[in-house]
């Protein structure tokens, strides 16, 4: 094996060594280690990122299990060597892959890290790990996941935590949002089916359908010109919850990449969009994003919490505030998370999410709505989030949300877990500005 080698267990090693070691995202990570190589056969590709993706979401179990085969903790410059023993590790308990081709194989990445003192190392601790007959359990599915994660998921919710854990280490279905608009569901289940490709409709989201079997979204008929976009479920309530009419101005507070805005534009006409967000980069996600469904909205790159920087004036009838979060409640399809997240993030970004819902509070409209949503399950950005904000504002009242199927409800807002529905983890409030007097308590 070379440097610059398409073997999918040594790509694996680069792209979990920008995520472990350098802190990248995976998404960034398996991307950047792609544009180096050209990778043809399919079947190696999807071992590539099979590896990467399964030793991320697995990787705090695995270090528990491979603890006691070393007889002394690896030096910090062989994280090489600890993430090597975790791709044999994975493939032996997670993979059909037969165990000595799944050794063998992983042996071959020591030499191609120019260590081949490691030889006897890696083979040695594989090769006892098999004998032993050493598995995975399903303990191992919180073991999987970061001690202060254990810890706040616990505490959160003591009645669901062993499902958490479990759904987040489940693999997430690839959903799609039909434009009801141009095609309906059973006509779209039916293109699908053309295309030899399975799918259903969700059990709750009208404009949500399910394929049996992710595809590339090349092969999803109706991607090309918006009839179809990828989106979990969970996401697709937000348009809806708006509850948005002709002519409003409404305000798409933290947009990118613009899954909601396109939403938002499919199911309203006629509506005064402005798509905000702060990231340049990102707010070009959105412009490909409207291009492909040859729509228009006018973009802003600007701090949410600032509106008196890029506010132009006039009061908005309506804001998603979809903020930036721990995105504990994507797991399943991020499981990186696990390993970039810090506990210390939570509290700055419980801030950041504060600052953002003050800035936005003062653009709109008395009689408007603002709906919070967050991708997270925890308690602090969400629930406990509304509850500071219900508390500092007199001319805010939580609207409920009783009347609605899917999630649980909570004494503020409603929280959707990973997996419930087949969703993902998400987490909704709708906040309704009322003027200073009117307030119902
Ligand atoms: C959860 S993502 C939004 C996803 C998007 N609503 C969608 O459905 O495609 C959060 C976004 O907020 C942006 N953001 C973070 N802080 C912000 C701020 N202070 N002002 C505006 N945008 C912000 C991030 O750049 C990121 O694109």
């Amino acid at each position: 094996m070379k440097p610059g080698s398409t073997n999918p267990r040594a790509l694996a090693l680069q792209s979990l060594l920008l995520v472990i070691h350098d802190g990248r995202s995976l998404d960034d990570a398996l991307a950047t280690v792609l544009t180096d190589t050209a990778v043809c056969d399919a079947r190696d590709l999807a071992l590539y990122q099979e590896l990467s993706k399964g030793v991320c979401r697995w990787y705090f179990a695995l270090l528990v299990l491979l603890k006691p085969y070393l007889q002394k903790p690896l030096k910090a410059k062989d994280v090489d060597l600890e993430i090597i023993l975790l791709i044999g590790l994975y493939q032996i308990l997670m993979m059909r892959i037969e165990d000595h081709a799944a050794v063998n194989e992983t042996v071959k990445l020591v030499l191609w890290r120019k260590k081949p003192w490691a030889k006897g190392l890696v083979n040695g601790v594989l090769r006892q790990l098999i004998r032993d007959g050493v598995e995975i359990k399903p303990e191992h599915d919180e073991a999987s996941y970061p001690q202060w994660m254990r810890d706040t998921i616990s505490t959160d919710w003591p009645q669901n935590h062993q499902d958490i854990f479990r759904a987040g280490n489940c693999r997430a279905p690839m959903t799609l949002r039909v434009d009801t608009r141009q095609r309906s569901i059973a006509e779209q289940i039916e293109c699908l089916a053309d295309r030899g490709l399975v799918a259903s409709a969700h059990e709750l989201v009208e404009s949500a359908i399910e394929l049996d079997t992710p595809s590339p979204v090349s092969s999803v008929e109706g991607f090309d010109t918006g009839q179809v976009s990828v989106q979990d479920a969970a996401a697709q309530i937000a348009a809806v919850l708006l509850d948005c009419e002709p002519g409003m101005r409404v305000l798409d507070a933290c947009a990118a990449p613009g899954g909601k805005t396109i939403h938002l534009l499919q199911v309203n006409d006629d509506l005064d969009l402005i798509a905000l967000d702060q990231n340049p980069a990102r707010l070009k996600m959105i412009e490909q994003n409207l291009a492909r469904i040859n729509r228009q909205a006018r973009l802003i790159c600007g701090d949410a919490a600032n509106p008196q920087v890029w506010h132009e004036g006039g009061l908005f009838d309506r804001i998603l505030a979809d903020v930036p979060c721990s995105a504990s409640g994507v797991i399943r399809r991020h499981p990186d998370i696990k390993l970039l997240r810090r506990a210390s993030d939570i509290a700055r970004l419980v801030q950041q999410q504060r600052n953002i819902l003050d800035g936005l509070w003062s653009v709109l409209k008395p009689g408007g709505l603002m709906l919070y949503s967050t991708c997270s399950i925890f308690k602090q950005e969400n629930e406990r989030q509304i509850e500071w904000f219900v508390d500092k504002y007199d001319n805010c009242t939580e609207q409920s949300l009783n009347s609605v199927r899917w999630g649980e409800s909570r004494a503020l807002g409603r929280q959707i877990f990973p997996g419930q529905h087949n969703m993902d983890g998400f987490y909704y409030a709708c906040l309704h500005k009322v003027a200073i007097g009117n307030k119902q308590d």
